[in-house]
């Protein structure tokens, strides 16, 4: 099924929130974006128009676009950006996902306000792995800032230090009755009694990893990322930037009480300032006007449980539940034998402060930083799909290390003063078609010990593994799951500890991976999967390269 979608005017919106109004980039006018809802398959074209004052490109989070990375989205990495005034048709090849997604603006923070879900059904002819939902209900969640996000952005590349945090958490755009001039708004979900609700949750924030709840309401998680999973019955979910969860809610509760969802931050790392507020929406059952005009007074409004801010044990207990589905129908495939490993020390690090300069607000005067294996990743001014495509040289190096530089401890309070300096590069690692790859990410203490959400573009990944503190391959493999591992393409890597992925790399092209936290993302905490192009093979050659990409 090919449809056309004309939906995409990326324009300059004035919105209130917080008791003042200012100017937010939307996509036709709306902020969270509109919904896309496609079937599992299908094939589709979003004509992207420049109507801002900006360069843009949009993502599709999630979407593995099989042997298609020209439409990708992130700039200078698969595709020069959109200028002010410009398009791109891009063709988004739905395969193997099923659930939520999302798309985002893939272009320095303008995904802030620009991202809406994406919501793919199963196949014409089949069905959800669990009854029916009597309605589906988006519920993406966000910050919003007072300030322009591309200033925050200037202001802190500036500065060299952090950068500020948002002014108010959201739900479906919302901050909720809790800020100042929000509480008219708050966004109400008008439910019916005895019916189950599936929640499609999207973490759109550009910073927060989210704790999610809805009082005296549990949630049962069926799917993430696009792939189901298990049932999972849970009080409250942990959700980071880039992750997405379907959860199944049923309204078995006293029709005449008012339940809060809330979301606030989850946030482990000492000395990190966040968004230390909440924001909140409202279940409501609906009532017949009898027994509403009866009960005169005001219902209660009742708040969920929701773990502490800095609550890494609560964080992983519900992480660390999420299985895979693998039923007959939804069979998965583990890569046993693997060929490729990589071991990848993320870290927040420091660069010194540049003679002359006056701005170096981090830590002991020096300026931030992030990196993979001590590499701080340096966005090229070419694309390096096109580098790639074109044996362009000079615009990446084939060097990124599969090891982190030494062998060090981790997760020690005291670490060597060399690995707070990294190196700047544009270093990738190239795959040859059908490797079989396993990424440990070693979370470290350097500068900030915190959770990092690696994501992954191109492909799902199933996580076979956590553990804290330092990983030990001989000792850590024996716990791996590969039975039933989550299949995702964001994963939360704990504070001072590890996460194992695997994947299959049979989708041909140029792949972005990286933190989901946009700080860090900025900072350098990226490289790019090259994945060999088989020319002469059908099934593992790049789709033509389209003749409207816009130009560097
Ligand atoms: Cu949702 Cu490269 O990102
Ligand atoms: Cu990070």
């Amino acid at each position: 099924r090919f449809c056309k979608l004309r939906f995409k005017k990326v324009k300059e919106t004035p919105y209130r929130r917080l008791c003042s109004t200012k100017k937010i980039l939307t996509v036709n006018g709306k902020f969270p974006g509109p919904t896309l809802r496609v079937h599992q398959g299908d094939k589709i074209f979003v004509k992207v128009y420049n109507k801002g004052r900006h360069n843009i490109t949009i993502h599709w989070h999630g979407v593995n676009q099989p042997r298609n990375p020209w439409s990708d989205g992130p700039e200078y990495i698969t595709q020069c950006p959109i200028q002010p005034g410009g398009k791109f048709k891009q063709k988004i090849i739905f395969s193997t996902e099923e659930g939520t997604i999302w798309w985002h603006a893939h272009s320095d923070w303008s995904r802030a306000t620009v991202h809406g879900a994406i919501i793919v059904y199963p196949k014409n002819g089949t069905n959800y792995p669990f009854p029916n939902p009597h309605k589906e209900v988006p519920i993406i969640l966000g910050e919003w800032w007072k300030k322009d996000v591309s200033r925050v952005l200037e202001g802190f590349l500036k500065t060299g230090g952090e950068p500020n945090t948002s002014d108010a958490l959201t739900i479906n755009g919302q901050p909720g009755d809790l800020y100042e001039c929000s509480k008219s708004e708050t966004f109400k979900l008008l439910v019916d009694q005895n019916k189950t609700y599936l929640l499609r949750i999207v973490n759109a924030a550009l910073n927060t990893i989210f704790f999610f709840s809805v009082a005296k309401h549990n949630l049962t998680v069926v799917g993430s990322d696009g792939g189901y999973t298990k049932q999972l019955t849970t009080e409250y979910i942990t959700i980071s930037p880039g992750q997405t969860m379907d959860a199944l809610l049923t309204t078995d509760q006293n029709n005449s009480t008012l339940y809060y969802m809330a979301a606030r931050a989850y946030s482990s790392g000492t000395n990190v300032s966040f968004d230390n507020t909440t924001s909140t929406a409202i279940l409501q059952y609906k009532r017949n006007d009898a027994v509403r005009s009866q009960s005169s007074t005001t219902p209660t409004l009742l708040f969920p449980y929701l773990p502490d801010y800095n609550d890494t044990k609560s964080a992983f207990n519900f992480i660390t539940r999420l299985r895979s589905l693998a039923d007959n129908d939804h069979p998965i495939n583990v890569p046993l034998n693997i060929t490729t490993k990589l071991i990848s020390a993320v870290s927040v690090n420091t660069f010194p402060c540049p003679q002359n300069s006056s701005s170096c607000e981090g830590p002991n005067g020096t300026r931030l930083a992030a990196s993979m294996n001590n590499i701080s990743f340096v966005t090229p001014s070419l694309s390096i799909l096109d580098a790639y495509y074109y044996r362009i040289n000079g615009v990446f190096q084939k060097d990124f290390p599969s090891v982190p530089p030494f062998l060090f401890n981790f997760t020690s309070e005291y670490l060597p003063l060399e690995l707070e300096l990294p190196k700047r590069g544009t270093k990738v690692k190239i795959l040859d078609y059908g490797s079989t790859v396993e990424v440990v990410f070693q979370g470290t203490n350097l500068v900030a010990g915190i959770d990092h959400p690696m994501h992954l573009h191109g492909y799902s990944f199933y996580v076979v593994g956590y553990g804290f503190g330092n990983f030990h391959e001989e000792r850590d493999k024996l716990s791996y799951n590969l039975v039933d591992p989550p299949m995702l393409n964001t994963v939360i890597v704990p504070k001072n500890g590890w996460t194992t992925i695997r994947f299959t790399a049979t989708n041909p092209g140029v792949w972005f991976m990286h933190c989901h936290l946009e700080r860090h993302l900025t900072w350098g905490m990226e490289t790019v999967f090259v994945v060999k192009n088989r020319k002469n093979d059908p099934k593992a050659k790049l789709l033509p390269r389209p003749s409207d990409m816009p130009s560097c």
